[in-house]
C-alpha cells in the first residue's frame, strides 16, 4: 500500500502526494463530515452520529500530523480532531478511485449472441445450493452477464420460491408470489396464452420494476416456445453509436406504462433508457404490451417515433439474441432492468408451463458481496 510522501494544507483543502506518485485533493468540509471518531461515528454499525449541520459553516483545517499509518487533522472553530488512516484515504479519495456504479453498464460485460461459444453460464442447482464457489460464479454471471441457468432443478411446484431464498427475497406482486405461465382462456395478459412474446422487460408499469425475474420449465412437451434472451445494455449502446441523438431522446423522455385486470391499475412515467449522472446506462424498460398511450406534445410526436423505431429495430436484430429451449428442470435467472426476454409461439397440443416469480437485485448483489469477501 502506498504511504504518504509529503503532505501541504490550507483552511480549505489538504493535498496528498503518495509514495506511488498519485495525488489526493481532499476539500475540508469533506474531511470533517467523514471524520470516522467514535464522536460521530456509532463504534458497532459505522453509521454516522452528526448532521451536516452540526458542521460550522466557516470549517477551516487548522492543523496536520503526520502519524505512521494515518494523519490526525484538527479543525476549527470546533477545535475538532479527527484520524483518518492511510488506507481508509485512499479507498475513498474522489482522485484515486474509479466512481463505480456496479448497476451500469461501465462495469458489465456487454453480449451479442455470439458471445457465448464457450457456452451459456450454466450451473448445476445442487452444487448452487451445496457449494459457495459455484453459488457465487452463478450470481457473478447474473451481475457481469445479466443472467445464469440452473440446471436439474427439482421439478416441483413453487421450487421457484426456494431456489430464491437461496440468495434474496421474493417480490410479491399482484400475480402473487409466483405466477403460472402456461395457455388459460380470458387471460389477463398475452404471457398467459400461447401466443409469442417480442423481447420485452417485465411489469415496466411497476415503480421500482421487480430486479430480477426467474422462469423455471416444468413442462415442455409443445412444439416451439423457444426462449430468446437479449442484452438490452448492448442495444442500448449500439443506438447510441448509431445515433446519440435517438439514444438521448429515449433516456430523456418519459412514457407511460400501464397494467389493468379487475383487480390491479398499475401505472407509471418511466424513460426506455435510464441513465446515472455519468450519462452510463443503469436501467432500461420495454415492454410492447404494456407501454401506455404515448402522451407527449404534438411537436414532440415525430422525432420520438424516429428514435422508437430505430430502437425497436435494433431490438429485433437476430445477431443480438440468444436463442434457446427451456427444458423442464431449467431455471432461467435473469436482470430484469437489463436483459429482455422473449418466446416463440407455441402449439396447443402438448404442455408447456412455467412458474415465474420476481425478487430484487439488491439481496442477489448483497449475497454476492458477502461471498466474494469470504472466498
Ligand atoms: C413472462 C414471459 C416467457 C415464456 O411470463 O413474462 O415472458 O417463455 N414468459 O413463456
Ligand atoms: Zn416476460
Amino acid at each position: 500500500m502506498a504511504s504518504i510522501d509529503s503532505f501541504s494544507f490550507d483552511a480549505d483543502e489538504l493535498h496528498i502526494h503518495w509514495s506511488d506518485q498519485r495525488e489526493s485533493r481532499l476539500a475540508g468540509i469533506w474531511l470533517r463530515d467523514h471524520c470516522q471518531g467514535s464522536e460521530c461515528r456509532d463504534a458497532h454499525s459505522g453509521q454516522r452520529l452528526m448532521n451536516i449541520s452540526d458542521v460550522p459553516m466557516d470549517i477551516a483545517i487548522d492543523k496536520v500530523v503526520q502519524q505512521p499509518d494515518s494523519l490526525i487533522i484538527d479543525f476549527s472553530p470546533e477545535g475538532h480532531s479527527s484520524e483518518f488512516s492511510n488506507e481508509w484515504l485512499l479507498r475513498n479519495c474522489y482522485c484515486l478511485n474509479r466512481q463505480y456504479d456496479d448497476r451500469s453498464e461501465a462495469g458489465k460485460q456487454l453480449w451479442r449472441a455470439d458471445s457465448f461459444e464457450q457456452g451459456l453460464p450454466r450451473f448445476d442447482y445442487q452444487q448452487f445450493c451445496q457449494r459457495p464457489a459455484s453459488k457465487l460464479a452463478a450470481l457473478k454471471s447474473v451481475k457481469d452477464s445479466g443472467f445464469a441457468i440452473l440446471e436439474a432443478v427439482p421439478c416441483e411446484s413453487a421450487q421457484v420460491l426456494k431456489v430464491i431464498e437461496e440468495f434474496g427475497f421474493v417480490r410479491e406482486t399482484n400475480y402473487g408470489p409466483l405466477f403460472e405461465v402456461r395457455s388459460i382462456v380470458d387471460a389477463n395478459n398475452l404471457a398467459f396464452t400461447n401466443l409469442g412474446l417480442g423481447c420485452h422487460l417485465d411489469n415496466p408499469y411497476r415503480d421500482p420494476v421487480p430486479g430480477l425475474q426467474l422462469l423455471h420449465c416444468l413442462a415442455s412437451s409443445t412444439s416451439g416456445g423457444e426462449s430468446i434472451l437479449q442484452d438490452g445494455f448492448m442495444a442500448a449502446s449500439i443506438l447510441r453509436e448509431e445515433n446519440a441523438q435517438h439514444f438521448a431522446l429515449l433516456s430523456q423522455q418519459w412514457i407511460n406504462f400501464h397494467f389493468e385486470d379487475q383487480q390491479t391499475d398499475l401505472q407509471a412515467r418511466v424513460p426506455f433508457i435510464e441513465v446515472n449522472d455519468l450519462g452510463q446506462v443503469i436501467k432500461i424498460r420495454f415492454n410492447n404490451r404494456s407501454i401506455d398511450t404515448i402522451k407527449l406534445p404534438a411537436e414532440r410526436i415525430k422525432p420520438f417515433y424516429d428514435a422508437y423505431r430505430h430502437y425497436a429495430g435494433i431490438l429485433e436484430r437476430e445477431e443480438l439474441q440468444l436463442h434457446f429451449k427451456l427444458f423442464p428442470g431449467e431455471l432461467m435467472l435473469f436482470d430484469n432492468t437489463r436483459i429482455l426476454h422473449a418466446r416463440k409461439p407455441y402449439s396447443a397440443a402438448g404442455t408447456r408451463h412455467l412458474q415465474g416469480a420476481y425478487s430484487d437485485l439488491d439481496g442477489l448483489y448483497s449475497r454476492l458481496n458477502k461471498l466474494e469477501k469470504s472466498a
